[in-house]
């Protein structure tokens, strides 16, 4: 497939379908694109070891927005999913942002169509709107306050407590904030099925074998796990945990990514990757296929052609950076 027929499949495919020489060295040649190009890598801690490796930043949603902020490359790379490049984009208007493929999208994002929102939004207009980073622009637009894994405690805490809050999309996230803050919030129905997957089962057993493991898990996760764990936080706050902790052994209830980080910075732990209820990878751990959908060579292709883009319409643009703005003045 050449160049132009990659460019016309790219809505359908997602990617820059194009064959490279055999034996080409993907990483040294990623390295002097970056270079020549003036281009940053982001990525999040779900991308396969190898693009962990070679990214200039890795980090969780709200580390790697406040990195898109402040950059000063003119190309980003965002090795992750659509709503994180989009979010890297609302605050570079001005700079190129690229994602490897326009399809690694977000199943909780995707649950928060836009229209129907907009209907529950005027169902309640004497509520404050804060939504999950994984939200498409069009939501970020709805909202008045966006708010990360990280972040999101303080910033429901940071709402008056005589104001109405709706929270979206994710009812486990919310869920959870509800029983942290003491706040009566009105839920969106969405959830990310990666972690509505965990068995608690699983999860059980692995603990009768390894009874000494802190069970730590995200919370985008079903409460009957959240019951059981020992920390619940983001990504980052799940490394730092494993980091910091006494603790030898952890079972890891989120996508089986962040291990990679984990035994980069403590490789003493013995880190118990959470099993789903179907194991469909046969890994006996919890991988996203959005995530998983980023490779070397497609980092490669974006590098060496700028594309596939992401780009957002000016006034959309606008009105959805408003609430990130203020999410990344409260953090
Ligand atoms: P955090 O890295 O912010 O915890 O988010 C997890 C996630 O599911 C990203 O899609
Ligand atoms: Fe979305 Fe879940 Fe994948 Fe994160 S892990 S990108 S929330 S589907």
């Amino acid at each position: 497939m050449n160049l132009k027929q990659a460019i016309r499949s790219l809505p359908e495919k997602g990617y820059l379908d194009i064959p490279v020489t055999k034996n080409l060295d993907l990483v040294k040649e990623i390295e002097r694109l970056r270079k020549a190009k003036n281009a940053v890598i982001l990525a999040h801690y779900y991308q396969v070891p190898e693009i962990q490796d070679i990214a200039d930043f890795v980090g969780d949603s709200l580390a790697l927005a406040q990195a898109a902020a402040k950059t000063t490359a003119d190309i980003i790379l965002f090795a992750g999913v659509h709503f994180m490049a989009e979010t890297a984009k609302i605050l570079n208007p001005d700079k190129k942002v690229l994602l490897p493929d326009l399809l690694a999208g977000c199943s909780l994002a995707e649950s928060a169509p836009k229209d129907k929102f907009e209907a529950f939004k005027k169902q309640h207009p004497d509520h404050i709107v804060v939504s999950y980073v994984n939200t498409s622009a069009d939501i970020k637009a709805l909202t008045d306050i966006v708010c990360t894994s990280s972040n999101a405690e303080k910033i429901i805490n940071s709402i008056p407590k005589d104001k109405k809050i709706i929270f979206a999309p994710d009812k486990n996230l919310g869920a959870y904030l509800i029983k942290k803050t003491g706040r009566d919030m009105l839920l969106w129905d969405g959830a990310c099925e990666v972690h509505e997957e965990f068995s608690l089962e699983k999860i059980l057993q692995l603990k009768t074998e390894h009874p000494d493991a802190k069970i730590i898990a995200h919370p985008e996760s079903r409460d009957y796990i959240l019951n059981i764990a020992d920390y619940i936080g983001s990504t980052s706050g799940l490394l730092k945990y494993v980091q910091q902790s006494d603790a030898k052994e952890f079972i890891i209830a989120t996508e089986s990514g962040i291990l990679h980080k984990m035994a980069q910075v403590a490789p003493d732990k013995i880190l118990i990757p959470a099993p789903p209820e179907n194991d469909k990878n046969s890994c006996a751990c919890t991988e996203c296929p959005y995530m998983k959908r980023n490779t070397l060579k497609k980092i490669y292709l974006a590098l060496e052609y700028e594309l596939p883009e992401v780009n957002v319409e000016e006034t959309l643009r606008k009105k959805a950076l408003v609430s990130i703005e203020r999410m990344l003045e409260l953090s």
